[in-house]
């Protein structure tokens, strides 16, 4: 079947049957950068945003992409919504190691976007859901609180330019 959505910003039409997941119709579409990792929705390294929130692609059919809006990891980076998210990691000695990182940094990216003042104790739950190896959640709690507070910085500095 033919599923069109916006893939990174441009408009396209991927091709894929019934039972294909989205990872695999997006890794067909020369996203490499979308990885397989576990295969069944824990680790987060497939993750990829769907019409904005994170979304394990190896376990949502490619269909569910249809008229939507897909960001994949590389395009995110080209992104200044990126570059607090980094900043972040760098200021809460955050250090990923390439396996798991889509679905760390959508995480916080989710979190950050969702809530302006985002709460610890909020914040622990929210994460504890991604298996992996590396990441302490107490240093990634407070990544998603730097994130934020230099993502308000930048949109208000923005404001004034404008
Ligand atoms: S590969 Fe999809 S969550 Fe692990
Ligand atoms: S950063 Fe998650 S497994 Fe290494």
């Amino acid at each position: 079947m033919k599923i069109p959505l916006t893939l990174n910003g441009e408009p396209r039409t991927i091709e894929a049957l019934a039972d294909t997941k989205l990872m695999e119709a997006l890794r067909k579409e020369a996203c490499v950068d979308v990885k397989c990792g576990c295969c069944r929705g824990l680790c987060g390294a497939c993750a990829v945003l769907l019409n904005d929130a994170p979304v394990p692609s190896c376990i949502v059919p490619a269909a569910a992409a249809r008229n939507c809006s897909v960001v994949t990891l590389s395009h995110f980076k080209t992104l200044p919504v990126y570059d607090d998210i980094d900043q972040a990691f760098r200021q809460a000695g955050v250090e990923l190691c390439g396996y798991c990182d889509a679905g760390k940094i959508f995480a916080v990216y989710s979190l950050v976007t969702r809530q302006e003042l985002p709460k610890r104790e909020e914040i622990l739950p929210a994460l504890a859901s991604l298996e992996c190896r590396c990441v302490d959640e107490n240093l990634l709690a407070n990544a998603v609180i730097y994130a934020r507070a230099l993502r308000t910085r930048r949109e208000k500095k923005d404001k004034n330019v404008r």
